[in-house]
């Protein structure tokens, strides 16, 4: 073909890209990545959908510094998705309700999630509905076994579990995931760097291969609320 470049895909072998275009990628891993984007999109809240790296406000440079940290995570995931090595790296968000734990979070998944991650955000109340009856364990077990295995997973947030059945069981997701060296994200609203309210089973094995992030900045939510009502 004139005006075009002959590449292999090591996944799907050759295809060609216009000479305009040398670095196009494998047009059928980019449609692979898009429906990944696509069927992780669906799973969100509605609310939740338009939450990125990009619309995360940044006023003070802690917020900026949190947002590179959180962009160069990113980066770091999909080059080692990329080399094949294990992912391994974690982060925990800890500090203040509203002050966008959740939206960086999402975003870092969003964004890993456009370049093909498996990706999964699952709440602390949905987790806990997962310790159940034996005689309904069967479907649970097989969410129980895709939180072990998808490349990123989000906790949010983190609470202190009460029953020693559900502690055992999000801490058996932990420490397969950190044996398999995935990458887990975890968010708590405790203010303290100590962690003494959670699991320290589960905080050792963050912490070996994490970063812990604070969030210790205003309430977004408070400050959006006073600014609707000076404008409205
Ligand atoms: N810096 C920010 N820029 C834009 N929106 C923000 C920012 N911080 C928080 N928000 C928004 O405020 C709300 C609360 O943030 P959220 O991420 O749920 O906080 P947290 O998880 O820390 O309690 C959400 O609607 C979120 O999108
Ligand atoms: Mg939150
Ligand atoms: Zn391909």
């Amino acid at each position: 073909m004139r005006d075009s470049i002959c590449k292999e895909c090591p996944t799907h072998g050759i295809y060609y890209v216009s000479a305009n275009d040398p670095d196009a990628e494998c047009p059928r891993c980019r449609e692979a990545k898009d429906l990944v984007y696509k069927n992780f999109l669906k799973s969100l809240a509605s609310g939740d959908t338009e939450k990125s790296l990009d619309n995360y406000i940044t006023i003070s440079e802690k917020q900026k510094k949190t947002l590179e940290v959180c962009k160069a995570y990113v980066g770091s995931i999909v080059q080692r998705r990329n080399n094949r090595e294990p992912l391994k790296f974690s982060l925990l968000f800890y500090g203040k309700p509203g002050t966008g734990k959740t939206h960086l979070a999402l975003g870092i998944l969003k964004a890993l999630a456009k370049e093909g991650l498996s990706v999964e955000s699952i709440t602390w109340g949905e987790l806990t509905c997962l310790d159940v009856p034996l005689q309904y364990k069967s479907v649970a077990e097989k969410t129980i076994t895709r939180l072990k295995k998808v490349s990123v997973l989000v906790i949010d947030d983190l609470v202190r579990a009460t029953m020693p059945t559900t502690k055992n069981m999000i801490f058996d997701i932990v420490d397969r995931r950190h044996r398999d060296q995935l990458a887990t994200i975890a968010i708590t609203n405790e203010y303290e760097k100590h962690f003494m309210k959670h699991d320290p089973r589960i905080i050792s094995r963050l912490e070996e291969y994490g970063f812990f992030l604070p969030f210790m900045w205003e309430d977004y939510r408070k400050m959006r609320k006073q600014l609707n009502k000076k404008t409205g």
